[in-house]
């Protein structure tokens, strides 16, 4: 973790994460708040999040075509018009929005694969090279796991990172958020939460891809003061 804090990861962006960029920096006007669901499967939990953050525009990302098309399959007519389904590298789209500056409203992290092996250690989030651009991103970092170990851990790299990160035992909310969520919490595991407020970077547009250019609004702040954006 701490190599990653101090370092760039220079693998190259995938062409179709390239493409769901382009299409996230043509739908985004740059004001309203950013809400990504990093890595959202069938994108239920994106259909959610939309209407639980009304004047915000909710990306999820998935990098399995198949996951997404089954979810627009079964989303067809319930998807809110702020939501926006997208494939890619969920960790390219990071780089690519961290490269740019912009700050996120909300991130949410909703019961990634745990990769128990220690040799799959690089394939949790606190332990992926694009760790520091997760921070940069800022927001409300929101991360939900059936494994407590994983919490714990990414918990732990939020405090090494200079963060303030709770963790608590994921309280139900009536419905789940999530089919995981829902296979999870039917067969009885505890679930768990880490919740940070991130500081996140400087202000900018995907359209102002040169370095230094002046950025347009921040959507954490505009959501920060959005009274809608619950
Ligand atoms: C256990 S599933 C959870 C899906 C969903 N969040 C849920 O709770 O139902 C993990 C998902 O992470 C996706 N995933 C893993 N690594 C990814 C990456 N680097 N970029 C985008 N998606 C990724 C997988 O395709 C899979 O859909």
């Amino acid at each position: 973790m701490a190599r990653h804090l101090g370092s760039r990861f220079l693998r190259p962006v995938a062409g179709y994460s390239q493409q769901a960029f382009e299409r996230l920096a043509q739908r985004w006007d740059g004001r309203c708040p950013l809400v990504l669901d990093s890595a959202c499967g069938t994108g239920e939990s994106t259909a959610v999040l939309a209407r639980r953050h009304p004047a915000a525009l909710v990306i999820g990302i998935d990098q399995s075509a198949e996951r997404l098309e089954r979810g627009r399959r079964k989303l067809a007519d319930t998807l809110p018009a702020n939501a926006l389904l997208l494939r890619a590298d969920t960790t390219d789209l990071w780089a690519l929005l961290a490269e740019r500056g912009v700050t996120l409203a909300h991130h949410y992290l909703l019961y990634p694969n745990p990769w128990p092996k220690a040799e799959h250690l690089q394939r949790r989030w606190h332990g992926h090279p694009r760790w520091r651009e997760l921070l940069a991103l800022g927001g409300q970092l929101e991360l939900r796991t059936n494994w407590q170990l994983y919490a714990q851990e990414f918990a732990l790299a939020l405090r090494q990172a200079g963060q303030v990160a709770a963790l608590r035992p994921l309280v139900a909310e009536g419905t789940a958020l999530t089919p995981f969520e829902l296979k999870y919490a039917a067969s009885g595991h505890p679930l768990w939460q880490v919740q940070a407020t991130l500081d996140g970077g400087a202000p900018s547009h995907p359209s102002a891809a040169r370095a230094g250019e002046p950025g347009r609004e921040r959507a954490g702040d505009q959501a920060g003061k959005t009274p809608v954006d619950r």
